[in-house]
């Protein structure tokens, strides 16, 4: 719609045909490139006039771009993540920031479980071996991976995506222990999980699982020294935030046999250049971060990020807000 009375909303990156026509009476839109790892410029140039941004997580809504924008009524995020977003320097403005938390909670445990499984049962390097005719018979010792009945799962970080993993190993037999930041707000009713302090969980578990946001106190909580002191028998399993895993201290602990190997979806640096030496080690199985890699998921996350952005250009709370204190000012 180009009626030039509506407000202005820049959409960092262009999304299948259809996730934004909520949008389309309430706003005018300029949107971005589809594989954009920064604002494109064309939309840097709006940013006087913006009245809504429309972010992916890949885009930093940091002081630089937000003194650009003397218009700006609202962030919304299509995330349930928003590390990339100066959540103060949002507040500071009275500017609401929304994610899109739930509806990405049964994708990514999904990931989880699958990636964990992979690991643990070197699917990628088997499927590799088939196709590449490694496969010369059946094989009593080819291929042996770990078992998850009976094995520990910890889980750091029991949060929607935290229980939801939870669950999940659950059925696979998994015995689970947890550590969480704020034990007291884990709902795990139904859950046969033990809370246990961060210590134990490292050094206990058989796979360690990540499910907290990143922020100044989660920034390399795994890292050489906690490496150290994970079982050399263990996996690690990270669905978060790359930087929560000091990447140098994870390469030395693969190549060392500190721990018996890794599954990521996120990486830091992400993406990983292509010649990272992560990528070159057989015990480190690596995905794009696709968590939310679903058509369902994602077109529901973009629904929730256009609910967002309509109530902030409208002036009404945002029904997924991660600054509620905006409010109070
Ligand atoms: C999020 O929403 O924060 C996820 O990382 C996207 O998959």
């Amino acid at each position: 719609m180009n009626n030039s009375s509506l407000p202005l909303v820049l959409v960092s990156h262009t999304l299948p045909d259809g996730w934004l026509d909520n949008l389309e009476n309430h706003c005018r839109m300029v949107i971005g490139p589809k594989d954009a790892n920064e604002l494109s410029t064309e939309l840097e140039n709006f940013l006087p006039e913006a009245e809504g941004l429309f972010t992916l997580l890949t885009i930093n809504v940091n002081e630089a771009l937000l003194s650009k924008t003397p218009k700006l009524k609202v962030v919304s995020n299509m995330a349930v993540g928003y590390d990339n977003v100066d959540l103060d320097a949002c507040t500071q403005r009275g500017i609401p920031v929304g994610n899109t938390p739930g509806v990405l909670t049964d994708g990514t445990a999904d990931l989880t479980m699958a990636i964990m499984l992979a690991a643990a049962r070197r699917i990628i390097e088997a499927n590799l071996d088939a196709r590449q005719g490694r496969w010369k018979t059946w094989s009593p010792t080819g291929w042996l991976g770990k078992d998850l009945r009976g094995a520990t799962l910890g889980i750091i970080g029991m949060g929607q995506i935290g229980s939801a993993v939870a669950e999940r190993a659950t059925g696979f037999g998994m015995k689970i222990i947890f550590s969480d930041p704020n034990p007291d707000l884990v709902k795990a009713e139904g859950l046969k999980a033990k809370h246990v302090p961060l210590e134990t969980l490292i050094k206990d578990s058989d796979f360690i699982s990540l499910h907290i946001p990143l922020t100044p106190e989660t920034y390399h909580l795994i890292n050489e020294d906690t490496l150290k002191r994970i079982k050399p028998t263990s996996l690690l399993i990270n669905t978060s935030r790359g930087p929560i895993v000091d990447s140098n201290a994870l390469i030395k602990a693969l190549e060392g046999g500190w721990i018996a190997g890794a599954a990521l979806d996120v990486t830091d640096p992400e993406p990983l250049p292509q010649y990272h030496r992560l990528f070159e080690l057989p015990n480190c199985l690596i995905v794009p971060h696709i968590g939310s890699a679903t058509w369902n998921t994602r077109r529901q996350m973009a629904e929730r990020a256009c609910e967002n952005l309509i109530a902030g250009l409208k002036g009404r709370q945002l029904p997924y807000c991660v600054n509620p204190e905006v409010y109070n000012s």
